[in-house]
């Protein structure tokens, strides 16, 4: 072998067991195929996605798209929208080409969702793809439609034929939320495990999509020196903080049925938990990643109805100030009934009963027009056991307490005592950082250009499965239930302020919330 004179030979690495079987597969060429290709998150979400991932060639090199509603329009017709919200909605200003290439690939198909002539139509389209190729084309049906079509558009998915391939994948990606009860939840499974197999189904979280999410795994599995810290020995609490400041805009018609704790805390927060509290999987294959979440789902107690007021909050925005403007208070928001119980903030006291965490409280908040937009993840540390410094020295020593921003400004810091430079011995917090723009100058993709891909790789591990979905139900069920059987009105909290007072009762001794 030739080596070029100053350069190393490269030694071949020793393969790794952990990684070994688990790279990343090549997406196979795919037609996906969008059930709500009108709607908003269409519009704002998915096709932005497709185009960046055009953009940077990780789209598979035969691909094609078709959209699916009610609205009767052509294929140049779609084309014009799908080229106005990309450039409306990218995150990146489109590249001519790049653009022309991908609307060049798109379709659509007019139909209700319950119509058999619609997946006729489609069935339709989708063959002239394969027969064009030449080749049996991957299908992903993306399910981004009003939660009531979901059992619908699978089961005429499955009626017309279209859910199976003798020669290719098929995949359905189904959008949140999934269910709004238990019953629900279970209800949705069985009707979609009756015509797909688990492994084709791909339900969707889109905090799991989020690089500071992801990285959660590289901080915990990755570094050494957290590890030994990460149980109930030496973590006092932990804190859980997905913070809105906009109100519901023109959503009230889905989050009046919906509330805080369905919409956030049952599937985003509690996916958090999970990467706090996970066990260190073998590997990370779907599988396994979702065996040790799905543990510690089943480890937090299902709330009791005693417990509930004890350990779950509620509460509703009244106007205020946000964003430099007076804004209305919920219930004088369009479309809200004035005496909706709808809660906009919600805040839960769990625990994870399990070896590592017994004792150790996980509080979760999550509100609309709360003071800005944060999400965080705070592991607070038990004090030191004892202060040897003089009495001014001690007061400025808290716990360390690591603090990982999940947006905006994702990052890491941790809290440590130091010195205060001067002839005395006197301590005060400071802040050891990592921030994600800073250490890699890149943007970070939208979470719904990886979970395309991988959806369409047919990589699980950031999706849903079944029984996780139906975990987290069995937390929230009961508060839901309980919640639904106190009357209002509820407490408020004035839009841009830190959230209700009540919340503090949930907290145990010498606990705080931070602040938003
Ligand atoms: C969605 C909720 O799932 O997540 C919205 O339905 C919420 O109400 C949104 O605003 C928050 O997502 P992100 O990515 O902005 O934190």
């Amino acid at each position: 072998m030739a080596v070029v004179a100053g350069q190393p030979t490269a030694t071949p690495e020793p393969e790794n067991p952990l990684t070994a079987g688990l790279e990343r597969l090549p997406v196979a060429p795919t037609t996906l195929v969008i059930f709500g290709a009108t709607g908003d998150l269409a519009k704002r979400k998915l096709l932005p996605a497709i185009y960046n991932l055009a953009h940077e060639g990780a789209l598979p090199e035969r691909f094609q798209l078709v959209g699916v509603s009610r609205g009767k329009k052509t294929n140049e017709e779609y084309r014009v929208e799908c080229e106005q919200a990309i450039r409306q909605f990218s995150r990146r200003t489109p590249d001519e080409d790049v653009l022309k290439g991908l609307l060049e690939q798109v379709k659509y198909v007019t139909g209700t969702f319950d119509d058999d002539a619609a997946y006729t139509a489609l069935g339709k389209v989708l063959d002239d793809f394969e027969k064009q190729a030449g080749e049996p084309l991957n299908r992903a049906f993306y399910l981004a439609t009003a939660p009531s079509f979901f059992p619908v558009i699978v089961e005429e998915l499955g009626r017309s034929e279209l859910a199976r391939h003798e020669h290719a994948d098929v995949r359905v990606i189904i959008e949140k939320p999934f269910g709004t009860s238990l019953a629900e939840a279970r209800e949705l499974n069985r009707r979609v495990l009756a015509i797909f197999d688990e492994s084709q189904v791909f339900r969707i979280d889109h905090y799991l999509g989020k690089e500071t999410v992801q990285n959660m795994l590289a901080f915990r599995f990755a570094n050494g020196m957290f590890e030994p810290l990460w149980n109930r020995n030496y973590i006092d609490s932990v804190q859980i903080t997905a913070a809105e400041d906009i109100g519901i805009g023109t959503r009230a018609g889905f989050y009046d049925h919906t509330g805080a704790l369905r919409d956030l805390i049952q599937n985003h927060m509690l996916q958090l938990l999970c990467h706090v509290a996970m066990e260190p999987p073998v590997n990370f294959a779907a599988e396994e990643v979702r065996n040790e979440k799905v543990k510690v789902l089943l480890s937090i107690p299902e709330p009791t109805a005693v417990e509930i007021p004890d350990l779950a909050v509620r509460a509703q925005y009244a106007a205020g100030h946000a964003g430099g403007e007076d804004v209305p208070g919920y219930l004088e928001e369009p479309g809200v009934p004035e005496d909706s119980t709808t809660e906009t903030y919600a805040a839960l006291r769990l625990e994870v009963d399990n070896w590592r965490w017994a004792g150790v409280p996980f509080y979760l908040r999550t509100g609309k027009r709360l003071a800005r937009k944060i999400t965080e993840i705070a592991v607070t540390l038990k004090p030191v056991p004892h202060l040897a410094f003089s009495q001014d020295g001690s007061l400025g020593v808290q716990p360390n307490q690591l603090v990982l921003t999940l947006q905006p400004n994702e990052g890491v810091s941790l809290r440590l005592g130091a010195k205060i430079p001067g002839t005395r011995m006197i301590i005060r917090p400071v802040n050891m950082e990592f921030l994600y723009g800073t250490s890699f100058l890149s943007q970070s993709p939208e979470a719904y250009e990886r979970l395309i891909t991988d959806a369409m790789r047919g990589d699980a591990t950031l999706f849903t499965r079944n029984d996780e979905v139906e975990a987290q139900w069995r937390i929230c069920d009961p508060i839901v239930t309980a919640w639904a059987q106190t009357p209002g009105p509820l407490p408020k909290y004035e839009a841009g302020s830190q959230g209700p007072a009540e919340a503090e009762q949930l907290l145990r001794e010498g606990h705080h919330w931070r602040a938003i």
